[in-house]
């Protein structure tokens, strides 16, 4: 099977290569280096080219007899999106359309989305499960939630099949220290404690500590980002044998405050994490949990690596050697 990966060299793309390298897989790469880096190629062919080529995308395409193509391709800043959707439609919703238009010209009809829980926005209920309604509270969660509706409408005109995968909080770092998260302006939360702890930054802010969480701190689902790439084969595979469209939440089921998170980073690095409390940002729901009982029955998908733990630990290694850099 040949696999084109658009946004293959960015943060979860590049954990995704490195897990193809273990497969008979045929790979190539997509991506307009905007925020990925070219090391992370793994030696697979890489096409640098905006999607927003929708010519060169045809082009690539064409020359090429790809079987299915996984999408990790966006702009991923939540308050970038506020000051500028323009971008996010074009970039996550026009650009992911030529994709799709290009795929379906040339009767490429398998495709791995990469959503997010931010589809969801304020949840109604918890853990959040595939069937809760789309309420997306940013502009970044809108992007993601139109591109589902469009990928129901191509199944329903040409016969897409696809699964997409809605990522809770991706997190860590490949286990043998050779690559992890390095978004510039980064802002996750793992990665900017860890910044405070390497002395890369000089305190953590924390939006809002008057939550009605136990401890008043935003609660998230921290998932593991080679558990999530392990979701993505196996909803290929499961793609490919059933040619059945699917949507699953790739969430861990526990929810972890952002003290905890700071707690842990301490114990693990030893250093004291100076941190600032700031007011509440707009659109951070107090709790988000993710039911991930549909993944693990039917695909049989069980996170390794997500506990909290393993998480900072991996995610710590990695920014040791970016702090060495
Ligand atoms: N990181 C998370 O916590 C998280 C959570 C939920 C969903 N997601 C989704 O997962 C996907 C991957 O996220 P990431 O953290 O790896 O992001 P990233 O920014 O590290 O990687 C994105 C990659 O896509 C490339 N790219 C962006 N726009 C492009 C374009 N127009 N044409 C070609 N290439 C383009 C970038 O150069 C980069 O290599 C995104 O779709 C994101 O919305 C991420």
């Amino acid at each position: 099977m040949k696999i084109l990966v658009v946004g293959g060299i960015g943060y979860i793309g590049s954990h995704m290569l490195k897990r193809f390298k273990e497969t008979n897989y045929d790979i190539e790469i997509l991506d307009n280096l905007s925020s990925g880096q070219k090391e992370n190629t793994l030696n697979y062919k890489l096409h640098v080219c905006d999607l927003s080529d929708k010519e060169t995308v045809y082009k690539i395409l064409s020359e090429q007899n790809y079987d299915l193509v996984m999408h990790f391709a966006a702009s991923i800043n939540v308050e970038e999106s506020y000051n500028n959707p323009k971008k996010y439609q074009q970039n996550n919703v026009i650009n992911t359309i030529n994709l799709l238009d290009c795929m379906k010209n040339l009767k490429i009809n398998k495709f791995i989305f990469s959503s997010s829980a931010a589809v969801y926005g304020e949840p109604e209920h918890l853990p959040v499960t595939e069937l809760h309604p789309f309420n997306p509270v940013n502009p970044y969660g809108d992007t993601k939630a139109e591109v589902e509706k469009i990928l129901k409408s191509y199944e329903e005109s040409c016969g897409l099949k696809y699964v997409s995968l809605r990522y809770f909080n991706a997190c860590g770092a490949h286990l043998d220290g050779t690559i992890g998260e390095m978004h510039d302006p980064e802002t996750h939360l793992i990665p900017l404690v860890l910044q405070v702890a390497s002395g890369r930054k000089k305190h953590i802010s924390v939006f809002g500590d008057d939550y009605p969480t136990p401890d008043g701190t935003c609660v998230r689902d921290y998932v593991h980002v080679m558990d999530i790439v392990e979701a993505h084969i196996l909803a290929m595979e499961n793609l490919t044998n059933t040619h059945k469209s699917q949507v699953f939440n790739i969430g861990n089921k526990k929810g972890f405050s952002v003290n905890q998170i700071i707690q842990m980073a301490k114990e693990i690095t030893k250093v004291d994490i100076p941190i600032k409390i700031q007011g509440r940002r707009k659109g951070d729901p107090a709790e988000l949990i993710a039911d991930n009982k549909k993944i693990m029955n039917l695909l049989n998908w069980n996170p390794k690596y997500s506990d909290l733990q393993t998480i900072v630990k991996s995610a710590w290694n990695w920014e040791k050697t970016l702090k060495i850099k």
